[in-house]
């Protein structure tokens, strides 16, 4: 397969949907190697217990470090290629904004896997040794907090993998789209031309492919100032603003 995505997690069941649809798809193809593993495997006692209370004190719990230990050791040793590894992604709130550019980063690599914590997080120890062995990245889905990392491994995986040549079919449907150029998608439409009473644009019924792509690039930057202000003042929006339209 192209790319291998491993996800640890005290939940497997919580990535079912990485079996549906295209991702579902490109896994029957080949073209993905999606594996995804129950930390609890790695936990031997009675109650296969995972987290313990924080040092110091404090609100929750901590994921304790053996079994995070033994599961990357496990994973170490599943490496197809001897003395490959893994980049490791840990989702938590306090990492580095997941973006496009990221994904697309991710996306040139052929082994990625997912260290999904829960409960307070997982003890500082395990991504030190971790980071002394492979690569290792802190992701944040965004600027809000979640139970834990599984929603983050599925968006992840979701953004990466569509990424991978051959998984989405129309590869021409990957550059036309909201941030791969820092402005965000044009309003689309089909038929019927009159919909309860709302008629499609004119110009784009016209024939007159250039008014259609200047139509499109017009609401493209208005959509990106009203909506998302902040990324017009990003370095890849520039050259489109300071282009040859002269806008
Ligand atoms: N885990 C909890 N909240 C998260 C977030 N916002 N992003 C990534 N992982 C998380």
């Amino acid at each position: 397969a192209a790319l291998r995505v491993d996800v640890l997690t005290i939940f497997p069941e919580y990535l079912a949907p990485l079996g549906l649809s295209l991702i579902g798809r490109a896994r029957e193809q080949g073209l993905l190697d999606v594996r995804v593993h129950d930390l609890r495997e790695h936990a031997h006692d009675r109650h296969r217990t995972v987290d313990d209370t924080p040092y110091g004190g404090g609100a929750g719990m901590v994921m304790k470090p053996e079994p995070w230990g033994e599961a990357l050791d496990a994973l170490l040793a599943s490496a197809g290629t001897p003395g490959s590894v893994p980049h490791l992604l840990v989702p938590t709130p306090s990492g580095r904004p997941f973006t496009q550019a990221l994904a697309r980063e991710l996306a040139t690599e052929p082994w990625l896997a997912v260290a999904c914590g829960r409960y307070e997080g997982i003890d500082e120890r395990v991504l030190e040794e971790a980071a002394s062995r492979m690569p290792v990245t802190l992701v944040s889905l965004g600027d809000y907090v979640l139970n834990g990392g599984e929603v983050a491994a599925l968006a992840m995986t979701e953004a990466v993998a569509r990424l991978v040549p051959g998984v989405v079919g129309n590869a021409e449907s990957l550059v036309e789209e909201s941030h791969e150029d820092g402005l965000l998608e044009y309003p689309v439409y089909t038929k019927p031309p009159v919909w309860r009473e709302r008629e499609v644009p004119a110009v784009l019924r016209s024939g007159d492919h250039g008014a259609v792509a200047r139509w499109r690039h017009q609401q493209r930057l208005e959509r990106t100032a009203v909506r998302r202000p902040d990324l017009l003042h990003a370095s890849a929006a520039l050259p489109v603003l300071t282009g040859a339209d002269g806008l």
